[in-house]
């Protein structure tokens, strides 16, 4: 089955043409980060406007990448949330349209379903797996038995990891969104060099807590006399990735030996991380459990990684009707 599919659910317009829910023919992404880096945060009136003037253009030259027209198109899958309302109206809308006028089954889609399922497009992960899935929005942990089978096991009860990427970055002036920057930063730095806390690590769940990282970062910022440059810097950026890094896994393979699960998978826009792929390969390794990381076009947010649910449900007939609308909180 050719199935376009269409997330458009925060700062990037996206559209990809997946077949039988495996081979990805084009995956486009149209990135807003530009806009919204000025304001420090997606702004979601900006947010929306943009997806407006991209979505047509980001689709037809998926479709054109892939080597098909819509004649071709079998099945259209969208991301219905969660996500900023007017930003999901737009994919939505477009969708129900391109549906509507072609007379081509839709189906909306989970956008953490798309996360955690992504793997799934470059390699063959065998059910169940844990799925870490970390980005600006989430910090969770589902035990995945199958597609449309999950079960959460943990989440984050403050900040996701994403966003104290973003925040901590923002403190240490390195723009918005900063994940990558601190990323960069830390791979020169000392991760030893400041102690910042490890919320909820021995408490006995697996729920995540990062504001007590970004507040320690906080007074440790307002603590200098003058800006945090240089060598100190990446060694603040090494020890904040470590603080948050540590956490994710530990509890990460804590969960896995707990639910007995073998296969690890770390999806979303934090798994692009070199840390975090680092030590969670380490201590997987350790424990003699494999883990698998989508390739950072496919962590990051982008519609193909809708195809692989998104084809499933198209197949098993469960399409929805033109009245499908946004769900701006969805639980998974
Ligand atoms: O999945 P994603 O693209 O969008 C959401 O669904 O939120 O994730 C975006 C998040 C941002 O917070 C960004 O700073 C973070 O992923 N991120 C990173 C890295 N690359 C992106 N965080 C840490 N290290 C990175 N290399
Ligand atoms: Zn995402």
């Amino acid at each position: 089955m050719l199935v376009l599919t269409i997330e458009s659910s925060c700062d990037e317009t996206s559209a990809a043409v997946v077949r039988d829910g495996q081979q990805v023919l084009a995956n486009i992404v149209a990135s807003q980060v530009d806009v919204h880096a000025r304001y420090g945060g997606v702004v979601p009136e900006l947010a929306s406007r943009k997806h407006m003037q991209a979505i047509s253009v980001v689709i037809d030259e998926a479709l054109e990448k892939a080597g098909v027209t819509l004649d071709d198109i079998e099945g259209i899958a969208v991301t219905r949330g969660p996500g900023l309302v007017g930003a999901l109206l737009v994919g939505l809308a477009t969708a129900k349209a391109l549906a509507f006028a072609r007379n081509i089954p839709l189906v909306g889609v989970h956008h953490m379903e798309g996360h955690i399922l992504a793997p799934l497009l470059e390699q063959e992960v065998a059910f169940p797996y844990l799925a870490l899935a970390v980005s600006g929005g989430h910090s969770h942990l589902y035990r995945v038995d199958g597609i449309g089978r999950y079960q959460i096991l943990g989440r984050t009860l403050d900040d996701a990891a994403g966003e104290a990427f973003d925040k901590v970055a923002k403190l240490l002036g390195l723009g918005y969104p900063g994940g990558a920057v601190v990323d960069r930063l830390a791979a020169e730095g000392d991760p030893a060099a400041i102690d910042f806390p490890r919320p909820l690590l021995h408490k006995d769940n697996f729920d995540f807590s990062f504001s007590g990282i970004k507040t320690a970062m906080l007074y440790h910022v307002k603590a200098q006399s003058g800006p945090i440059q240089g060598q100190q810097l990446k060694d603040v950026a090494a020890s904040f990735q470590q603080a948050v890094v540590e956490v994710l896994c530990k509890k990460t393979l804590r969960a896995a030996r707990q639910f007995d699960l073998q296969r690890i998978v770390v999806a979303g826009g934090v798994a692009c991380n070199k840390g975090l792929r680092r030590m969670m390969a380490e201590m997987a390794a350790e424990q003699g459990r494999e883990v698998f990381f989508p390739s950072p076009a496919l962590c990051q947010d982008n519609a193909a990684m809708l195809g692989v649910a998104g084809n499933a449900y198209l197949e098993q007939g469960l399409c929805a009707d033109l009245d499908l609308n946004a769900r701006v909180n969805w639980p998974l």
